[in-house]
């Protein structure tokens, strides 16, 4: 199969990459050229685990390649994948998706042959038949028809959950979109892994549910933890005793500091905003973002009263900045909240994360960047873990400890237990829910 990718963003960049591995011709397109220059010079604008080397493999392999030239990557491609953005747009929560129909008008200029034009970027329920008719419009002659494949992928852990996914789901309009659909997923289909093939529209929806759901369940063991932290009880033994229930399931039952990054608070208000524009208001998401917002703001307070309630004058190290590990993604993070909130009340703010500090630096203003955990801490009154990326889980407590002014430890991902910091020679242990 070929196949064209539009947007070397995170999803365009991932897919791309890995149909190459399945086989297939892949030339992925974007409008930056600075970007297709990093790529043709074999290396990648995002961090993401093995993907250099995926890309490098297939690159020699002579199945993948990268152009600004969209034209030439659609002429002949059986398929034409757009994966480009689709952000919240400004005042209203609703997806932007000038971009999606850019690239559709684009495309329709420069079919020659029948294809399939995929959206797997992240689309409102109705976009893929908008997109149908900007290319009927735009090219009436052209021979085409859509499909919707939205993508599950999550930073940190792509390449596994693109060649190793719970399920593929496919919005179709007719059998033959469906075979082209089926044979670029052959490889997968072949292992076993579920294909779900729909109308255009379920698929849409469901990838919004999705995400709305793990918002959601993700949200409650917060709330959960919340109540445990004022009723009694530990949110971990809480989540493990549900978790074990199959109904439930044990995955995203973690208490944290609130979910961040470039999925859930995009999709949830989207899927708020349709269900306020169709008249059926998403009650349960709309909470879900309210309280994930105070979830956020709580972690402020809790690491204030670690502080004898004040931020004045103190050193607060911060290990980890990123929505979570394995990413250099600072987007949404619950970083955003804490840490201006801490440098606002007066605090001193050392920073040390493994991949965030290329984004850092511009979205946290006013903050001292650090390499080393152990250098964070020197003389500082608290250390606050905010991302269990794996450089973290082993420290030696007794050397942070040592080196503090005031051993106080805020532990936001709960990977460590207050028995072993307060041996270590802390003062103090703060975690989440318990
Ligand atoms: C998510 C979805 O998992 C993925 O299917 C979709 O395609 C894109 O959005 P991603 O945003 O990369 O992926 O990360 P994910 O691992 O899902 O974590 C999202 C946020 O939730 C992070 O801030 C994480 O720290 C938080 N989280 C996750 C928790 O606080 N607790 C959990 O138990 C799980």
């Amino acid at each position: 199969m070929r196949i064209a990718m539009i947007g070397t963003g995170y999803v365009g960049l991932v897919s791309g990459v890995c149909f190459s591995d399945f086989g297939h011709d892949v030339i992925c397109v974007d409008k930056a050229e600075e970007k297709i220059r990093t790529l043709q010079a074999g290396q990648i604008p995002i961090y993401e685990p093995g993907l250099d080397v995926l890309m490098a493999k297939n690159v020699a392999a002579g199945r993948l390649s990268f152009t600004t030239d969209l034209a030439t990557a659609v002429d002949g491609a059986d398929a034409v994948f757009i994966a480009v953005g689709t952000p919240t747009r400004r005042g209203d929560g609703h997806a932007d998706l000038t971009y999606v129909m850019a690239a559709a008008e684009e495309i329709a200029q420069a079919v020659t042959a029948y294809t399939v034009i995929v959206t797997k970027s992240t689309v409102p329920v109705g976009t893929n038949r908008k997109v149908h008719a900007v290319v009927s419009a735009t090219n009436p002659s052209a021979a085409f028809d859509v499909a919707s494949n939205p993508e599950f992928l999550r930073e940190g852990a792509a390449i596994d959950d693109f060649m190793r996914p719970d399920r593929v789901v496919v919005g179709v309009e007719n059998d033959r979109a469906a075979d082209v659909m089926a044979e670029i997923y052959r490889p997968l289909y072949l292992r076993d892994f579920p294909i779900l093939t729909t109308d255009l529209e379920s698929a849409e929806m469901i990838k919004y549910a999705a995400n709305a759901f793990l918002a959601t369940k993700i949200t409650f063991i917060n709330e959960i933890a919340g109540l445990c932290e004022r009723a009694g009880g530990d949110v971990k033994e809480v989540a493990r005793g549900i978790g074990l229930d199959g109904r439930i399931g044990n995955k995203f039952l973690h208490a944290g500091p609130g979910y961040g990054g470039s999925c859930f608070p995009k999709d949830t208000a989207a899927l708020a905003r349709i269900g306020q524009e169709h008249a059926h208001p998403m009650q349960i998401t709309e909470t879900v973002i309210r309280v994930n917002d105070g979830v956020k703001k709580r972690m402020i307070e809790k690491i204030r009263e670690a502080c004898d309630d004040s931020f004045n004058g103190k050193t607060i190290a911060i290990l980890g900045v990123t929505f979570k590990p394995n990413t250099d993604d600072i987007r949404d993070a619950p970083s955003l909240t804490i840490v201006p909130a801490l440098i606002g009340s007066g605090a001193k703010v050392r920073v040390v994360d493994p991949q965030g500090r290329t984004e850092g630096e511009a979205l946290l203003p006013g903050v001292d960047w650090v390499s080393d955990p152990y250098e964070a801490v020197k003389d500082a009154d608290a250390v606050v873990l905010l991302t269990e990326w794996n450089e973290f889980r082993a420290l030696n407590l007794a050397d942070l400890a040592n080196a503090m002014a005031h051993p106080r430890m805020v532990d936001l991902r709960n990977i460590y237990s207050a028995r072993a910091v307060l041996k270590s020679g802390f003062d103090s242990y703060v975690g989440v829910g318990r």
